[in-house]
């Protein structure tokens, strides 16, 4: 066991997940896990990248290993509700990919015009 009964990591530092709303579901997983007095037992932290870009923003949950993806605050509540504070995965929600990275090229190249449409490149938020 280690010293957290859970760990979610939300890709926060990644060049895309941030541009699909990962600080939102970041910052409302933190929170509410405090609110919940949960700090001792569950530890939510940002993350880089997890290799499954346009496909965010991306959630994983240990020890489980879940991942979850196209995570939206409203899908951040039921896997915070289930998963985190529940313990069972929201079965509906598991990002299921083949293993290693699995990019989504299509949403990746719409994020960078519409980056580049706003003047800012890659990484730039
Ligand atoms: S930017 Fe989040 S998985 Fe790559």
């Amino acid at each position: 066991m280690g010293q957290y009964v859970r760990h979610v990591f939300v890709c926060t530092h990644g060049e895309y997940c941030p541009f699909d709303g990962s600080g939102e579901v970041h910052r409302l997983l933190k929170e509410q896990v405090a609110a919940r007095g949960l700090k001792l037992t569950v530890r939510v932290n940002h993350s880089g990248c997890f290799n499954q870009c346009g496909n965010g923003p991306m959630v994983v949950v240990y020890p489980e290993n879940v991942w979850y993806a196209g995570v939206t605050p409203e899908k951040a509540r039921r896997i915070l509700e289930e998963h985190i504070v529940g313990g069972r995965p929201v079965e509906d929600l598991i990002y299921r990919a083949p293993q290693g990275p699995n990019k989504n090229p299509v949403r990746m190249a719409e994020i960078n015009a519409a980056r580049k449409a706003a003047g800012r490149g890659p990484g730039g938020g």
